[in-house]
């Protein structure tokens, strides 16, 4: 029976990369047997325009009913001003939260075409492939009491609350053990156990399932250290894990490693590998409408997709290689160019990739 994937393009370039991601997967449709039907819906700033919500209820229904989701970006300006309800980044929390998509897998890989386009020097960066687990349903995140409260002498407060429970760290750590034995074997879970209660249960728990694992050799770092380690040797990290707002923060560091945050794609797990996929960076609203915007991100998720969720590695490893092909012939989108390259926008990009995975 075929699957079913719900487009949610979003908002500034979300709909551009989309756009694009979805070429590659008609692609797949047409030449390599693909079978998935797919549906668009709206999210994010653009749905609460048109419906009063960034997650109005079709669209939670018809997420729930996909077999897999593929979201560009949400956000913008306009609508920074909203309540903290109705604002964009709600739906996105919201689709995390009401599909129990607790496991957030963010790959940090430099590709050597790129080594170049790195903040760091190359031979601290070069080879770099890591994956960092983040936890994305608890935590800080989701943790009540949360507000802003008046005091009695009128000064305000704002609060929220941090915590964790032990079956919300385990089935983490598990996903991120089991990711860890597909890859080079070392599990880095970052907490900060020296100062905070629930993340010294997160070490403990972590700790408790290490012998389940045998094969995986398990560390433990303060997140202070491994925001440090992370820009002084990223080479030393395979798979890390970690709560919901340090994985937050340290992914964004991960993925400045790489050069471009426009390469990054991004998959969000439930406990059956049901997935929301979304390229890491966001809606960037600055080059939006100019066809400019890096699209290989969209669909390096495109490709986390059919792994993950479709159970279809070949077809993963086709686009995989194809966005090689297109880096080794030089076509630079503006973020990640450099002298050497052909500077080229988003829908030429997109082709580009559609026509290495024919060929
Ligand atoms: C991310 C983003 C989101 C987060 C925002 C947009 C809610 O920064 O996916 O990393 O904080 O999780
Ligand atoms: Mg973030």
């Amino acid at each position: 029976m075929s699957k079913n994937i719900l487009i949610l393009p979003g908002d500034g370039i979300g709909p551009e990369i989309v756009a694009e991601a979805v070429k590659v997967i008609e692609c797949l449709q047409a030449e390599f047997g693909l079978d998935v039907m797919m549906e668009h819906a709206d999210v994010g700033g653009g749905a609460y325009d048109a419906h009063g919500h960034p997650l109005p209820d079709t669209t939670l229904g018809l997420a729930r009913a996909a077999d897999a989701i593929l979201l560009g970006a949400v956000g913008g300006p306009q609508w920074e001003g909203l309540d903290i309800a109705v604002r964009p980044e709600r739906a996105l929390l919201g689709l995390r939260s009401e599909l129990a998509l607790f496991s957030n897998l963010r790959p940090a890989v430099l590709f050597d075409q790129l080594a170049g386009a790195s903040s760091l020097r190359p031979e601290i960066v070069a080879g770099l492939d890591m994956m960092i687990v983040r936890e994305l349903t608890g935590g800080i995140y989701f943790g009540q009491p949360r507000g802003v409260r008046t005091l009695e002498h009128g000064e305000r407060q704002g609060f929220n609350t941090l915590v964790y429970k032990e079956s919300e760290i385990e089935r983490i750590a598990r996903s991120a053990f089991v990711i860890a034995q597909k890859r080079a074997h070392k599990l880095c879970s970052v907490d900060k156990a020296n100062v905070l209660e629930s993340t010294e249960l997160w070490r403990q728990c972590v700790s408790d399932l290490a012998s389940d694992y045998p094969d995986v050799e398990l560390s433990h770092m303060y997140v202070d250290n491994a925001a440090m380690q992370l820009v002084r040797a990223p080479k030393q990290f395979d798979v890390m894990v970690t709560t919901n707002m340090f994985g937050d923060i340290l992914s964004d560091i991960a993925a400045m490693l790489t050069g471009s945050i426009g390469m990054l794609p991004s998959a969000s797990l439930d406990a059956e590998a049901k997935g929301m996929y979304e390229p890491i960076h966001g809606s960037a609203p600055d080059i939006a409408g100019q066809g400019v915007a890096n699209p290989l991100a969209t669909i390096l998720s495109v490709a986390m997709m059919l792994r993950y969720t479709l159970s279809e590695p070949a077809l993963a490893e086709r686009i995989d290689v194809a966005v090689g092909k297109v880096l080794d012939q030089g076509l630079r989108t503006p973020d990640i160019y450099s002298q050497d390259g052909t500077r080229v926008g988003t829908v030429a990009m997109g082709d580009a990739v559609v026509l290495a995975l024919r060929t």
